[in-house]
């Protein structure tokens, strides 16, 4: 360990390796803030896309960003490792931990080889730093693998820097974040930290020092949180089912108790993405691993609950059709795993897709952003370029992602084009009583396919 006498630079030369969503986000992002950044990549296409001004992936605002990041001159990309341990001192590594095949574990594959990659050739003091999400114990076992691989040792260091931001608020989440977690172990890594978030903190942002394995633990145990909560309005969707209540106004009475919250208690088809799935299964897979699986059993239910919810949106959209979904024609409204964005991993609407599809419907998809990815996906369904397209002809509509293109649509003007005015509502955007107007059979997850008879009732939906 180094003392805290050991020199900070106040002003660190960053390189961001990885970069994709976060790390592309991040690198762009300390450029906007004024430091000197080289993004590095083994992919080459991404670099160049990069390096033109092209952000190679959907995330609003990010492309006006890049182009102002590269006119300022302080931000490069590059495939080039001894490049980066050159350049930098402070490394932050951003390479995606997706979920192993085969298993329930996070694959540190490529984390462990991007660490190596620079440990080997960095020849100063220098501070690592791990932003990708990994399981409890990994940042203290790559201490030892880098600082052994290191020909300066022990004076190449390692912190542990959680990332907590939303696809389609990348930058938002980035430049304002709700706090900061610094996992360091000695005061050294924490002043070069500090060094190099000093903007950041500069507006009142919070921050947590800790030790790694806090650190690491701090994001599992976020993901896991929202994870359930999300699951657990959805196990109320269910009983709701059993009992003819209504679970949107359930969760609009939840959310107004200050100590529950209105957010992340949107009821529908769950949740999905690169990110809380996976984590949910590789924190429970690390807790059996360290012998505490019991203490997070729950995130077992947690997922089957939130499968569950793609099974009955089938069901659903079955039941409209008439008990059976052989040569029904579905338009499948969404493929991306949320709005606002273009990713389709674990993407619930695209697993109901293929699922209907799998049951004998031909379904067409439509999503503003992601048809391109669930085609490559999934080539096997059909894919319209318009809502329009996707519509017509339809047996049923089912909602699978919220996007406000489908949130504004007008009933009449569907109605006109479907086969018949039958919806299903898998995300709860849409208004169900303009929907029932307009003469449509409107049904949604936890709640009663025939409204109840109250007309005072305030039927809010939760933001
Ligand atoms: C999530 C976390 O929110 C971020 O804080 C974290 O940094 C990120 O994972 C990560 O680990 O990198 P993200 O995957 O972008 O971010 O998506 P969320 O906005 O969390 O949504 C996840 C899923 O939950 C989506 O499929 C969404 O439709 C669903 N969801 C969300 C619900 O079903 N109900 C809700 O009330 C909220």
């Amino acid at each position: 360990m180094t003392t805290p006498q050991a020199p900070v630079a106040a002003h660190p030369r960053m390189t961001v390796i990885g970069t994709g969503y976060l790390g592309a986000t991040h690198a762009i992002c300390m450029a906007m803030l004024g430091f000197d950044v080289l993004g590095v990549d083994v992919d080459e296409a991404k670099v160049a896309a990069l390096s033109a001004g092209r952000v190679p992936f959907f995330e609003p605002g990010l492309p006006e960003r890049l182009r102002e990041a590269l006119d300022s001159g302080r931000l490069r990309f590059s495939t080039d490792f001894a490049e980066a341990a050159d350049f930098g001192e402070v490394h932050f590594v951003c390479v995606g931990t997706p979920q192993a095949s085969g298993s329930h574990a996070a694959d540190l594959h490529f984390v462990e080889s991007a660490f190596l990659e620079l440990a080997t050739r960095i020849r100063r003091k220098a501070l690592l730093v791990g932003k990708s999400t990994v399981p409890i114990g990994t940042a203290q076992r790559i201490t030892g693998l880098v600082q052994d691989a290191s020909p300066i040792g022990g004076r190449l260091e390692l912190a542990w820097n959680p990332e907590f931001l939303r696809e389609g608020f990348a930058v938002h989440d980035t430049l304002h974040p709700d706090r900061l977690v610094f996992g360091v172990g000695s005061p050294w890594a924490e002043a070069q930290l500090r060094a190099a978030f000093a903007p950041v903190l500069e507006i009142g942002t919070p921050l947590v020092v800790a030790d790694l394995a806090t650190a690491e633990l701090v994001k599992v145990a976020a993901n896991s949180y929202l994870a359930t909560k999300i699951s657990y309005i959805n196990a109320m969707a269910e009983v709701c089912e059993a009992t003819g209540a209504d679970v949107n106004l359930l969760a609009t009475a939840l959310g107004y108790d200050g100590r529950i919250g209105d957010r992340f208690l949107k009821p529908g088809l769950g949740f999905g993405g690169g990110c809380l799935p996976k984590d949910i299964r590789a924190f429970a897979h690390r807790a059996q691993e360290l012998g505490v699986g019991q203490a997070v059993a729950f995130l077992g239910e947690v997922d089957a609950i939130n499968t569950r919810r793609r099974v009955r949106t089938v069901d659903l959209v079955r039941e409209l059709a008439g008990g059976s979904l052989a040569g029904v024609r579905v338009a499948a409204l969404g493929a991306a795993f949320k709005p606002n964005s273009d990713d389709v991993r674990d993407a619930p609407a695209l697993d109901v897709a293929r699922m209907l599809y799998l049951e004998g419907a031909s379904v067409t998809v439509y999503d503003p952003e992601a048809g391109e990815n669930a085609h490559r996906a999934y080539p096997d369904l059909d894919y319209a370029s318009s809502l329009v397209e996707a519509v017509t002809g339809a047996d049923v509509v089912a909602l699978l992602t919220e996007w406000d293109e489908f949130r504004s649509a007008d009933p009449e003007r569907l109605g006109d084009l479907v086969a018949g005015r039958r919806v299903v509502d898998g995300r709860h955007a849409l208004d169900a009583d303009r929907y029932r107007r307009a003469g449509w059979e409107y049904r949604a997850l936890g709640l009663p396919s025939v409204p109840a008879g109250v007309d005072n009732i305030e039927r809010d939906a939760v933001g």
